[in-house]
């Protein structure tokens, strides 16, 4: 009796903590199944460290409002173990306290706790500190890591094991891994991670895994859900095809439907039309498939958390807009209202669409001028001395600058260059104080060109690191210099050594903490207006009678970072595409507020005005022009191909012959890659005339691509006919097959073939396999 009734009362209080009724959520045959009953996910990816705490609520409700049922959360490692074995779950970080507050309005919560994420988030969510370890292999089971990753994993089972649906929580799913398909094949890894999650206590919620179509087979656990991710405008059907033929009774789900993309620093600001997105979503609703919506709201990578690309080496903005249905700063969109219409027929039982939340106040606020300024040469911190150059990390520092100085040991003669090995990721070179050069990691500039420099010469080598590269293998992304200096002239090469290492990480106490002087004095007069301006921090305070969200624009600045009150708001560089940088008001005070920014270029004018909207799309470079307009998507369902076929896969041209056509208009069509993966990629095309010559390209345009690569080079679409085979059309890796391309031949031709030369290099992606071919007299519909 006694006994029984202590296991009641152990029944209630489980209950009562979380607040609910326990429930269960499992794959049943085609659908998934809550308490026992078909239901299908419609899951909203955002993430907490990308809203400012206080708004996560609102922004929560405007998920809801949408349609939605569910929340899609990583779990960021890196932003909970700053260092080693420091654990930090709480304020912004408080994964439990977002998980309630989604139950509170009634929404599931899937958790994907990596341990790697991508997410455009630095260093893919894995902490910089593992880079101490010179030999470590991440995402293996390289034991250094693995130990540390069943360390936090235990630390997430803490925080959100008792919130499993099955104890009266809300989460229903928990990822393993993250798409491990697209960074190798190792199932004894993945097993291991998916051990290492269970161990955790995630044992009473299915686990999955997600990956691309092309490769989910790779390493596919047979006890684990299979999910599949592409982004809008994708074949459904063909995503699931392969999955339906293995598994033709499971859950269909497609874990991370992208809605928008993500903006690079120097590359034009990203959007997808919503109309393909909403088509998209109703089609899979239609069809009983579960999705997670990335991003229903992206947010912002606030302070120095944003990730890059590689290669070639991208960085990515600070915004996270990702041309969501929910916008940067928590607002509706066209998007958003257009996807509400839909998603409101679509409502299970039990489920109900609220009013959409007011939105939150936003306000201008007039130029602040900044008055002080210390500059970095001024303000250095105690050195360390280094015989050989070393990564950032082996300095014990994460992120942030880092000045390398030493003196030159002999003369040196002009035209002997400088080469790093490498430097990561923007550096500038100063002789005895002068300005020589700027060195951009993005455009592989590794070198300088000295001019004649005199024996003792200092030489001061400032590294900004910006994010460290979340995608595939160059996770190893270590910061600074990386391996050597050396200076070279014809065969004879010196490598420079005995240096001084001076630290300037990004933590607020640090910038705070200097010696900020009368930008007005006398020794300051000026300086922001000069060419050479020399790399500060520049301090200002602001007051304000109201607070409300504003976006800080940063226009007439150069590259670095701005401080809030403390808060870390994120990274500007005046290449764009992005301007503004956006300034919750929750993080703004009435009365006195006080911002720093680090400019390592220095400003045109150190003035900050706050907008009442965001500037996104104001690239100050120039980039390879694509040919697809905004919005722009080929439709052809409406149109009968002339031709259809496998091409044979190797090397070399092949021709085709079609059936007869008149026409102008002539698109190829890829439907799928012999490789497996979403690239295709084409070297050089000819179209054939009646008589089976080859039409001259002279006047021949692109008028249509629906996706060109030009992250790592200049791999658009006129390539296909620029006469040089090595150079080609590209599409980007992320973006899905079917791939079309769209020539305007400049006038009418009878069409008989056309012959197509892959990209040559051995093993490279992108060989197209399957292909339809169309020809019209008019242009294609868009
Ligand atoms: C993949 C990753 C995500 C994100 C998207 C692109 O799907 O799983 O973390 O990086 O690409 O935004
Ligand atoms: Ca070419």
């Amino acid at each position: 009796m006694k006994k029984l009734l202590t296991l009641l009362l152990a029944m209630l209080l489980l209950a009562g903590c979380a607040g609910n009724n326990p429930g269960t959520f499992e794959a049943g045959k085609n659908t998934f199944l809550l308490n026992g009953k078909p239901f299908i996910v419609k899951a909203a990816e955002v993430h907490y460290p990308r809203i400012p705490r206080e708004y996560w609520e609102h922004r929560i409700e405007m998920c809801k409002a949408l349609g939605m049922n569910t929340l899609c959360l990583y779990v960021f490692w890196n932003l909970h173990e700053e260092t080693p074995g420091n654990y930090d779950f709480t304020g912004n970080k408080d994964i439990a306290a977002f998980c309630k507050l989604a139950q509170k309005h009634g929404m599931y919560v899937i958790v994907r706790p990596g341990p790697y994420v991508c997410a455009e988030w630095e260093m893919g969510g894995l902490p910089w500190w593992l880079l101490k370890n010179d030999s470590v292999e991440l995402r293996t089971l390289d034991p250094y890591y693995m130990e540390r990753v069943g360390m936090f994993m235990h630390e997430v089972g803490k925080q959100l094991e008792d919130l499993q649906i099955t104890r009266g929580g809300n989460i229903i799913m928990v990822q393993v891994e993250n798409e491990y398909g697209s960074y190798a094949t190792d199932k004894p890894y993945v097993s291991a991670i998916r051990d290492t999650v269970r161990a955790a206590g995630f044992t009473e919620v299915p686990l999955f895994q997600c990956d691309w179509s092309s490769n989910f087979l790779n390493n596919g656990l047979d006890d684990l859900i299979w999910t599949v991710n592409f982004g809008t405008g994708a074949d459904i059907d063909k995503q699931f095809a392969k999955l339906r033929e293995v598994r033709p009774e499971t859950p269909l789900m497609c874990s991370e439907f992208w809605s928008g993309w993500f903006d690079h620093w120097g590359r034009k600001h990203e959007t997808r039309p919503g109309e393909v997105m909403v088509e998209g979503l109703k089609e899979m609703l239609d069809k009983g498939i579960s999705f997670s919506l990335y991003m229903t709201h992206g947010g912002t990578t606030f302070g120095w958390w944003g990730g890059a690309n590689n290669p070639a080496y991208s960085a990515m903005c600070s915004s996270y807009d990702y041309d969501a249905p929910i916008s940067e700063a928590g607002w509706t969109t066209d998007k958003y209202f257009a996807l509400r219409d839909m998603l409101k027929n679509y409502l299970q039982e039990g489920e109900k669409l609220p009013d959409v939340p007011q939105a939150l106040p936003v306000m201008e606020v007039p130029a602040i001028k900044f008055t002080q300024i210390a500059p970095l040469i001024n303000n250095l911190p105690t050195p360390k001395q280094t015989e050989d150059i070393k990564p950032m990390e082996k300095f014990d520092q994460g992120w942030g600058t880092i000045l390398y100085r030493t003196s030159l040991p002999e003369e040196v003669k002009a035209g002997t260059i400088l080469r790093i090995t490498e430097q990561h990721d923007w550096t500038q070179v100063f002789a005895d104080g002068k300005l020589l050069a700027r060195l951009d990691r993005r455009a592989g500039e590794q070198e300088v060109v000295l001019p004649a420099l005199k024996a003792g010469t200092q030489l001061d080598l400032l590294v900004e690191a910006m994010g460290r590269v979340n995608f595939d293998k160059s996770i190893h992304d270590r910061k600074g210099i990386t391996e050597k200096v050396e200076l070279v002239n014809g065969k004879d090469i010196e490598a420079l050594k005995n240096w001084a290492v001076y630290n300037f990480p990004v933590n607020y106490d640090f910038v705070a903490d200097k010696n900020y002087q009368d930008m007005n004095s006398s020794a300051f007069c000026g300086i922001e207006k000069n060419d050479e301006s020399v790399p500060a921090y520049y301090r200002a305070t602001f007051t304000l009678d109201k607070v409300a969200d504003t976006f800080f624009n940063m226009e007439s600045w150069g590259k670095g970072m701005v401080w809030v009150n403390g808060h870390a708001m994120g990274r500007f560089w005046e290449i764009g595409p992005q301007q503004t940088l956006y300034m919750p008001g929750c993080w703004l005070k009435k009365g006195v507020n006080e911002i720093i920014v680090l400019d390592l270029k220095g400003p045109r004018e150190a003035t900050v005005t706050g907008l009442d909207k965001p500037i996104l799309d104001m690239l100050r470079v120039t980039v390879p022009e694509t040919h697809r307009k905004e919005g722009q998507n080929l439709k052809l369902t409406n149109e009968t191909p002339v031709a259809s076929g496998s091409f044979n896969q190797g090397n070399g041209w092949q021709e085709v012959k079609i059936p007869a056509a008149q026409g102008r208009y002539f698109c190829l069509e890829g439907l799928s890659s012999f490789d497996g993966t979403n690239v295709a990629a084409v070297a050089e095309f000819d179209v054939l005339d009646e008589k089976g010559q080859k039409i001259p390209r002279e006047n021949w345009k692109i008028v249509y691509a629906d996706s060109e690569e030009t992250r790592s080079g200049n791999r658009t679409a006129d390539k296909i006919y620029d006469l040089q085979e090595s150079t080609f059309w590209q599409t980007v890796d992320n973006v899905a097959y079917p791939h079309q391309v769209v020539i305007d031949l400049g006038k009418e031709y009878k069409v008989t073939g056309f012959r197509i030369l892959p990209r040559a290099e051995q093993g490279a992606p992108g060989m197209i396999k399957d292909y339809k071919v169309y020809v019209k007299t008019g242009n294609f519909s868009y």
